[in-house]
């Protein structure tokens, strides 16, 4: 499928999204919203597509925010709709069901630090910039960042950074846990793939319901949480994949899975 604001990859089993508007730092517009829909509603229903990566194009940024332009035309209305409309597309794909790793390139600041924090997975090259700096503009995170944020990293330093809406460098988003790892740029998008690619030799039934268990986390409480977790549990046991993982670790040899 083309777009016009993305490129999408498929390689090896491994989705490369690349949101491709480099002359606005990759700022969200409707446009890039819109194809960002369409692209992982392919992605979730592609089978030949195990793991997604979603960068963005140029060396600068991952993603400068929602387009600016855009929002400055809003009303109360409109705002309300635009702000569900982008977490709309963020929970798309936090629920894709399959693992999306963020390949953080350079600025992440707004819609683009939502992005990165809808994705499961945040690899960050050593140039990256987080923030939330709506409040700069007299506006709050409205894609899912007020929520997903405090989640993440905890409430103070969530309040911290959207309260202050001063960017932290990687080191520091490291350090809080808002990022996984830390690259040089040259690197970023060779060990997302590495990466990628050792997530999608595991049996794919487990990864997914790996997934599903730890995203319902702070959705549920604890007794619910470890119910879901069991009945999940029982999904990986009756599968393939799972008497050829723990056959394969009891005769010493590498296990084959065939993702069913
Ligand atoms: N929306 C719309 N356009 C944006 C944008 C955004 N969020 N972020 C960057 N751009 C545009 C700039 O207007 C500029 O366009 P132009 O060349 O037509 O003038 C182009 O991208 C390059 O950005 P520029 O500001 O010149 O780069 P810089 O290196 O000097 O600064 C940033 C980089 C990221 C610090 C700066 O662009 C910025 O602060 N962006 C807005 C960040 C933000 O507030 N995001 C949250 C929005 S809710």
């Amino acid at each position: 499928m083309d777009y016009r604001t993305l490129l999408c990859n498929i390689d090896e089993r491994i989705a490369t999204v690349t949101i491709n508007r480099p002359d606005k730092l990759n700022a969200l517009n409707a446009e890039i919203r819109a194809d960002l829909k369409r692209c992982f509603a392919a992605l979730k229903n592609d089978p030949e597509v195990d793991v997604v990566i979603v960068t963005g194009a140029g060396e600068k940024a991952f993603v400068a925010g929602a387009d600016i332009a855009e929002l400055a035309v809003l009303n109360g209305e409109t705002g309300r709709a635009m702000s569900s409309s982008g977490q709309g597309v963020f929970d798309d794909i936090e629920n894709l069901g399959k693992p999306v790793i963020a390949a953080v390139n350079g600025y992440a600041l707004g819609g683009g630090c939502e992005l990165a924090m809808a994705c499961h997975l945040r690899i960050a090259s050593e140039n990256a910039r987080f923030g939330q700096p709506e409040v700069n503009l007299g506006v709050i995170p409205g894609y899912g960042g007020t929520q997903r944020l405090a989640r993440l990293v905890g409430r103070g330093r969530a309040m911290e950074l959207i309260l202050t809406g001063l960017p932290i460098d990687a080191q520091e988003a490291f350090r809080i846990g808002l990022v996984n790892k830390i690259v040089p740029p040259a690197e970023l998008l060779d060990r997302a793939r590495m990466m990628a690619k050792a997530i999608g030799s595991f049996g794919q039934i487990a990864v997914r319901m790996a997934l599903k268990a730890v995203n319902i986390t702070e959705e549920v409480p604890l007794s619910e949480g470890e119910r879901l977790e069991a009945s999940l549990f029982g999904v990986c046991c009756e599968s393939p994949d799972f008497k050829e993982g723990t056959r394969a670790f009891l005769e010493k040899r590498k296990p084959i899975f065939r993702h069913s």
